[in-house]
């Protein structure tokens, strides 16, 4: 489906946010009507969380107010992305079907009282959602005021009851075939785990000690399965009554219950939620890699930000607010990477309820605040971008980034409790984002030849193919960076043998890992370049690579840390520790030079971000964003849409979207 259908319906990009008129009455929603055309509103999420009011008893439906508010929203120009409330279960619903609560792996049924209390796999969840989808699309699927279709809310909710067990059954003899497979592949030989009937396989509940690992990876599998195929149940009783793109937020958390690879390839539109984890330049840098991520999701294609905290940093145990600029700065990081507008966690801040303290676009101060100041500036700044719509940022260089492999590292059992998926991704991203570069997520059986750098910071899991993908791609002339730990064990987490990694990998980066040597909590070591390690060593053995830094500790003492191989017309690289954050950007950088992969926009200091979004017909922008506490001159001055004028520098704190000029060898295809 063409996403510009969205950007064209709204007139530009997107701006707004959740908006739950139901915890408001009259007075207030006159009020919403006018803030919302003071901050430039043009697109509001209705219903994510009104299932009770929708259908205040089983099979009864209540429209009169949700059609008051889409009328209402209509008339004040505010477009409507329409939530089916399928993540919040009223409480009839679970009163009269108990059965579909979740229940943890300890066995503990969940009971309502919050959100989300419901299971994917229970019938009579799937039964309901079903209904309620296709009763909201028979009555709005043609609404003048809908624009988009938001089915549920971040599926994120795991369950390990008997419908869920009964489920996995099914998904294990369609993955499986035979008993003797599943059996193999788990390894059940060892502990006496051996299955002789399908019944007696259950979800990975608590047990007394570490629970089989190919059972819990497969659990995981079946389970971002079973969630798909909820998300594509609604999307398809939908599809039914209605020709608006259909999307489900996705949540981009630090954990990972979903395939969003497959997610991306069912939804019209990606799009996503993100809510910074540190202030200041990094919630910039924690910015960018989701957006980077939505992107990659979306196969490359326009996205879109559905939510973000408007004014929330979650540090540790607290909410921070954020720094003075940063809701226009964080929504242009957004933008600049893809996404078709921006929008907020929620437009007016809860008076009473489980998140009265969450921070909004319309704050309990009222308009008269500095959240909602920046709100209207932001507002008014996305109404200014309308040209961007459908264009979309390009990378050089790939994050290899892969569910299993995420899941796989949460099996019970590895060598290290140090051992973590998503921190050596953010950190690689981290490091290119720091060069200025725009960086996409790959999964790693994909074509990669486009890439001039390609980086593999976490791939425990590594399957044949993907192994193969790799080794091809070094051989045809690529940059590979592999990290410690990675193709250790195939898709059923059988241990590669023989060394490590996987053959055609070794074979690209000329080397064999022969021991995992994890280095204590704290401990740090140098290398023989100077540089500082912890966490983890390997012993290995270069095979055609040349060492760039040796051990220089114990048993390890003059052993290779750091390979760099020759091979075909490319480079493979292995870098078997964990460097200090220095090393790590000086060795990217080096990768970088020897690739040939540069900034867009070269000549721009570091701590200003720079990102081009590319439009089919061969425009371009570039999105400057200054990180810096002071004022930057420009490599050549341009014209900026936010102030509609030219610029030649830009203020600290201060950003810019520049037309970029066409060069006449760049001209568009006729
Ligand atoms: C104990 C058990 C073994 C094995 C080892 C190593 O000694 O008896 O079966 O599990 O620990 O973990
Ligand atoms: C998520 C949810 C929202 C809200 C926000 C803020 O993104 O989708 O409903 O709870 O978090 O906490």
């Amino acid at each position: 489906m063409d996403v510009r259908r969205l950007t064209d319906r709204l007139g530009g990009l997107a701006f707004g946010g959740d908006y739950n008129p139901e915890q408001w009455d009259a007075e207030v929603w006159k009020q919403d009507d006018e803030l919302m055309r003071r901050a430039r509103v043009n697109l509001a999420t209705v219903g994510v969380f009104s299932w009770a009011l929708t259908e205040p008893e089983e099979g009864r439906y209540a429209f009169d107010w949700l059609d008051a508010h889409l009328d209402r929203l209509h008339a004040a120009g505010v477009a409507v992305d329409l939530a089916t409330p399928t993540a919040s279960p009223p409480p009839w619903f679970t009163l009269a079907h108990p059965d579909a609560l979740p229940v943890g792996p300890d066995g503990t049924r969940l009971t309502h009282g919050s959100r989300d209390t419901y299971c994917v796999a229970a019938p009579a969840y799937r039964l309901a959602a079903r209904r309620i989808a296709a009763a909201l699309a028979e009555r709005y699927g043609d609404h003048p005021a809908l624009a988009l279709w938001h089915v549920h809310n971040e599926y994120v909710s795991l369950c390990h009851c008997d419908h869920a067990a009964a489920a996995f059954r099914v998904w294990l003899r369609a993955r499986h075939g035979s008993l003797d497979a599943l059996n193999q592949a788990w390894g059940t030989a060892f502990w006496s785990q051996r299955y002789t009937s399908w019944e007696q396989i259950l979800p990975p509940r608590r047990s007394q000690w570490h629970r089989n690992p190919g059972q819990a990876l497969d659990y995981s599998r079946f389970w971002s399965d079973e969630t798909l195929a909820a998300y594509r149940e609604q999307r398809d009783a939908i599809r039914a009554h209605s020709d608006r793109p259909v999307t489900t937020n996705l949540m981009m958390p630090g954990y990972q219950s979903l395939d969003l690879w497959a997610f991306g390839r069912e939804v019209d539109l990606v799009s996503v939620d993100h809510y910074p984890t540190a202030p200041g330049v990094d919630a910039a840098a924690h910015a960018a890699f989701d957006a980077d991520r939505a992107r990659s999701f979306a196969g490359g294609a326009p996205w879109l930000l559905m939510e973000s905290g408007t004014n929330t940093v979650y540090v540790g145990d607290r909410v921070l607010p954020k720094e003075p600029g940063d809701i226009l700065r964080h929504s242009l990081a957004h933008i600049a990477r893809g996404s078709e507008g921006a929008l907020f966690f929620q437009w007016r801040q809860s008076k009473a309820g489980a998140e009265t303290w969450h921070s909004s676009m319309v704050p309990h101060a009222g308009p008269d605040s500095r959240t909602f100041r920046e709100v209207t500036a932001t507002g008014e700044a996305v109404a200014r971008l309308g040209e961007l719509a459908g264009s979309t940022a390009r990378a050089e260089v790939a994050v290899l980034h892969d569910s299993d492999a995420w899941w796989a590292m949460n099996v019970d059992g590895l060598p290290s409790a140090e051992l973590d998926y998503i921190g050596p991704l953010r950190r690689a991203h981290r490091a290119l984002w720091d060069a200025g570069l725009t960086v996409d997520f790959a999964h790693p059986e994909r074509d990669l030849s486009r890439y001039r750098a390609v980086l593999a910071p976490a791939l425990f899991l590594l399957t044949d193919a993907a192994a193969e993908n790799l080794r091809r791609y070094v051989a045809d002339g690529g940059t590979l960076l592999v990290q410690h730990f990675n193709g250790i064990v195939d898709e059923r987490l059988h241990a590669r043998l023989g060394g490590y990694p996987a053959a055609p990998l070794r074979e690209a980066l000329g080397i064999r890992v022969e021991e995992h040597r994890p280095l204590a909590r704290g401990e740090e070591v140098a290398l023989s370049d100077g540089s500082t390690i912890s966490s983890w060593s390997e012993s290995l053995r270069t095979e055609g690579a040349e060492a760039l830094a040796a051990y220089t500790h114990g048993l390890l003492a003059g052993r290779p840390a750091l390979t760099r191989h020759a091979f075909g017309s490319g480079h493979g690289w292995y870098l078997s520790t964990r460097l200090d954050d220095a090393s790590y950007t000086a060795l990217v950088g080096r990768l970088l030079t020897e690739a040939g992969a540069a900034p867009e926009l070269p000549g721009l200091p570091a701590g200003v971000e720079a990102v081009t979004r590319h439009a089919p017909d061969g425009r371009s922008w570039h999105v400057l964003i200054n990180h810096l506490d002071e004022a930057v001159p420009l490599p050549q001055p341009g014209h900026d849409l936010l102030t509609d004028g030219t610029v030649s520098r830009l203020p600290a704190g201060g950003c810019a979207v520049l037309r970029a000029i066409v060069n006449a060898h760049q001209a568009p295809p006729a």
